[in-house]
């Protein structure tokens, strides 16, 4: 594995391997990897044969006080952790090689689906979200893209994006890697403390609580998210949000729509975390 951290090193090493007829998959990350990373590299490695994983801690989608300067970076175990995945290239760029302009210059936005949910509680974070994964295309010129599922809204977000930007990319997804007790693999959970960590787990169990009602019969979405926002709340959480959405669209769903996903998010000491799980309804 290469470490790189300039456009022209990588895009030289990308032609290369393309010249040679192999297939490009990109990765893209904050670093601080996990299981849930790695499982994302997995899955690139069934697709393509030249895996690049980026790096970067992007300071654009991080709200003024969403901690960016505290964001772990731990550059040399993730290189370890890489080195027994057969990555081709890690780019770790510096700052002044995604934003050589300043911070605030040319932007992609994607209009309506963030402004909801997630976007609605951090105004400009899928802006920051979309510029830098539209750079990181436009620089490696992969031809598919990994994401989670872990951020569904993100997700719809960057398949809209390579839609109507015409991006010659195929995005794939993964499942949500989770911990045994349910909770979704994140950066952000060394910040939870003991009594947050037991109860962080809650989160899933209360998504699932509501799927399983929902494949049961249940049909009355608004009741079914209202309380589940408010176990979340008597639980001890600061519920931002229980939705169940269009898992297309991220609209409320219309009658007989069938593939959902119920998304929640909370916030727990200092620390938000979200999850969500799709499911098809059977009419
Ligand atoms: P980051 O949080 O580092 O996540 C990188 C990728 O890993 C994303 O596609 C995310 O959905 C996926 N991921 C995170 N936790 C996961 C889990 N438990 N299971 C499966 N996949 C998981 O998401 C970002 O970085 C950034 O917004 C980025 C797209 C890199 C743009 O800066």
């Amino acid at each position: 594995m290469e470490v790189v951290k300039t456009i022209k090193q990588t895009r030289t090493m990308v032609a290369e391997a393309k010249k040679a007829g192999k297939k490009v998959a990109l990765v893209p990350t904050m670093g601080n990897l996990h299981d849930g990373h790695l499982a994302l590299i997995d899955e690139a490695k069934k697709h393509a044969d030249f895996i690049v994983c980026s790096s970067f801690v992007n300071p654009t989608q991080f709200g003024p006080k969403e901690g960016f300067d505290k964001y772990p970076r731990t550059g040399l175990q993730d290189q370890q952790k890489l080195t027994f995945k057969s990555v081709s290239i890690l780019f770790s760029p510096p700052e002044y090689e995604i934003y050589p302009f300043g911070r605030n210059q040319t932007t992609v936005e994607v209009p309506h689906i963030t402004k909801t949910l997630c976007g609605a509680a951090r105004p400009g974070h899928f802006s920051g979200v979309s510029t830098v994964v539209s750079k990181l295309f436009n620089i490696v010129q992969p031809d598919i893209a990994l994401f989670g599922e872990k951020d569904f809204q993100q997700l719809v977000v960057i398949k809209k994006m390579v839609r109507e930007l015409f991006y010659p990319i195929d995005i794939l997804s993964i499942p949500t890697v989770r911990e045994a007790d349910g909770l979704a693999l994140s950066s952000r959970n060394i910040f939870l403390n003991t009594a947050d960590r037991t109860l962080a787990p809650q989160l899933y169990a209360t998504l699932s609580s509501v799927k399983y009602k929902m494949l049961a019969g249940e049909r009355e979405f608004t009741k079914l998210a209202e309380e589940a926002e408010k176990r979340l709340s008597d639980k001890g959480f600061t519920a931002d949000y229980f939705e169940i959405r269009d898992a297309e669209t991220l609209e409320r769903p219309s009658e007989g729509c069938s593939h959902l996903v119920l998304l929640g998010a909370v916030t727990l000491g200092n620390t938000r975390l979200i999850d969500n799980i799709s499911l098809i309804l059977k009419s």
